[in-house]
C-alpha cells in the first residue's frame, strides 16, 4: 500500500480526486491528513474533522469496470474496522450502508466516490474515525456520535490504528475482487444495527417506512413494508 501522509487538507477524498492521475494503478493509495478544513460526509453534510484526534483517511484503487456488485463496496470498508474493533474486544455494530456504531452512537463513517472511464472505475473510499475526540466536540455533531477514547476511556494511537484498518482492508478488498461481498454476506448481517426494528429509509427520492428486515446476498438493505411485501433499497440513509 501506498502512503501520503498530510498535514491539513480540505478533504482528503477531495485530494485523492484532484490527484489520481499520479497515483498507481496495480496497488491501494491511501491518503490520510492530521485535519480536514472542509470534511464532507454522505448527502453533502460536513465531517468535524479537528487537528490531530482522528483518522481522517481516503484509499484510492482501481478496479474493473465489470467488477461485481460496486456498490457495496464502502460495506466491505465498514467490515474492515468492524473486524478490527472485534479484535479489540468492542462490539461494534453497522448501521446501513456503512456507519460504524458503538453504544448506538455513530464512531465512523464512510464516503464512497467513484469515477469511471473506459474500462476501470477509480474508487475513493473515505472514512473518517472519531478516535481521542472528547466528549465536549462530539455533542456538537448534529446526532449522536462517539470516540474510541469516550468509549473506552484511554487514549489510542490512531497512526497505528490506521495501520491495521490498511493491512485488514487489504485483505478485505483481495476477497471482495474475488468473490464479492458474498464472504462478508453473514458477519455484515449478524452486526446490522436495527435490526427487526421499524425504520425510516430514504433513498435519496423517498422516505419508506418498514422494519429492518435483512441483507441480500449483494449487500442491500431488505425493507419489510406494512403490507408484508419486501422493499430492497440500493442505497439510502436510516433512521429509527
Ligand atoms: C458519513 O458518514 O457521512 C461519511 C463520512 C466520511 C468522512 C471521511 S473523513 C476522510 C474522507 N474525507 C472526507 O472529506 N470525507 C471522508
Amino acid at each position: 500500500m501506498k502512503e501520503i501522509r498530510l498535514d491539513s487538507i480540505d478533504s482528503t477524498n477531495t485530494y485523492a480526486k484532484e490527484h489520481s492521475v499520479e497515483f498507481a494503478k496495480d496497488s491501494i493509495t491511501c491518503v490520510s491528513a492530521d485535519e480536514q478544513t472542509a470534511g464532507r460526509g454522505r448527502f453533502q453534510r460536513n465531517w468535524v474533522s479537528p487537528k490531530g484526534v482522528n483518522i481522517y483517511a481516503t484509499f484510492y484503487f482501481t478496479l474493473p469496470k465489470r467488477a461485481l456488485h460496486l456498490i457495496s463496496l464502502s460495506q466491505i470498508m465498514a467490515m474492515s474496522l468492524a473486524t478490527l474493533l472485534q479484535q479489540k474486544g468492542l462490539k461494534p455494530e453497522i448501521k446501513w450502508p456503512n456507519d460504524i456504531r458503538l453504544s448506538d452512537k455513530k464512531l465512523a463513517g464512510i464516503l464512497s466516490e467513484m469515477q469511471f472511464s473506459k474500462t476501470t472505475v477509480e474508487c475513493f473510499l473515505g472514512i473518517g474515525i472519531n478516535v481521542n475526540l472528547e466528549k465536549s466536540l462530539l455533542e456538537k455533531i448534529d446526532q449522536p456520535a462517539t470516540s474510541l477514547k469516550v468509549e473506552t476511556g484511554k487514549k489510542w494511537d490512531k497512526n497505528q490504528l490506521l495501520k491495521e484498518l490498511q493491512v485488514q482492508f487489504e485483505k478485505d478488498l483481495i476477497r471482495f475482487k474475488l468473490d464479492g461481498f458474498t464472504p462478508f454476506h453473514d458477519e455484515f448481517e449478524a452486526l446490522l444495527a436495527m435490526k427487526g426494528k421499524q425504520v425510516h429509509c430514504f433513498d435519496g427520492e423517498k422516505t419508506w417506512v418498514g422494519i429492518c428486515h435483512s441483507i441480500t446476498e449483494e449487500g442491500q438493505l431488505n425493507l419489510l413494508l406494512e403490507d408484508g411485501t419486501i422493499h430492497t433499497v440500493l442505497s439510502g440513509d436510516i433512521k429509527t
